[in-house]
């Protein structure tokens, strides 16, 4: 007995080039979008969790604050130094403006050094001297009240403390939001 073979006249209809073209166009379109909409999503959605360096730390009340005038305090995770001066608070990125060593707090020279080629800044992040070409970078401060408004936050010109609204403010720093320091 012969085998059946699938025949043209058994209606599968061999596609022209111009359908085959249309499939490919169609395609991809369908991927296109489906990446735009896949981009969409990845701006909906905060890159960062809470308390993750790229993302926003909540130290708590201000009520929690090292006290005015005291040392600055090394956050690691969020690699930043918190300052707490009489003018407010500061966020410190731990990297040096010159060529990226991690400086430090020395208590006895009230003021950063950096290890790698004596940079020196003050305590609210000012050029002082060295080859550094500005002053320390900072990442931007808020403070809310309870319900997550904005009392106050780090001014992007003037890039200076914060000021305390009240103890109860909740102190947050944005660790994706990095203002440069000023040239010198
Ligand atoms: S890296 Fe800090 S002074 Fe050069």
């Amino acid at each position: 007995m012969a085998h059946e073979q699938a025949q043209p006249s058994d209606g599968i209809k061999p596609l022209t080039r111009r359908e085959f073209l249309n499939y490919v166009w169609l395609g991809s379109l369908g991927v296109f979008f489906a990446e735009i909409g896949g981009m969409g999503l990845l701006f909906a959605f905060p890159r960062f969790r809470e308390g993750e360096f790229g993302g926003v730390f909540n130290l708590g009340p201000a009520s929690n604050l090292p006290p005015v005038g005291s040392a600055p305090q090394a956050n690691t995770k969020g690699k930043f130094w918190l300052v707490h001066l009489e003018e407010g608070v500061l966020a410190l990125y731990v990297v040096c403006t010159h060529l990226g060593c991690l400086y430090r707090w020395q208590e006895a020279q009230n003021r950063f050094i950096c290890p790698c080629h004596g940079s020196q800044f003050q305590k609210d992040g000012t050029y002082i001297q060295g080859p550094a070409p500005r002053s320390l970078d900072r990442f931007v401060v808020r403070m809310l009240d309870a319900a997550g408004n904005v009392l106050a936050e780090t001014d992007r010109v003037k890039k200076g403390p914060v000021p305390v609204p009240s103890p109860d403010a909740i102190v947050t720093v944005d660790t994706g939001d990095l203002l440069r320091g000023d040239p010198h």
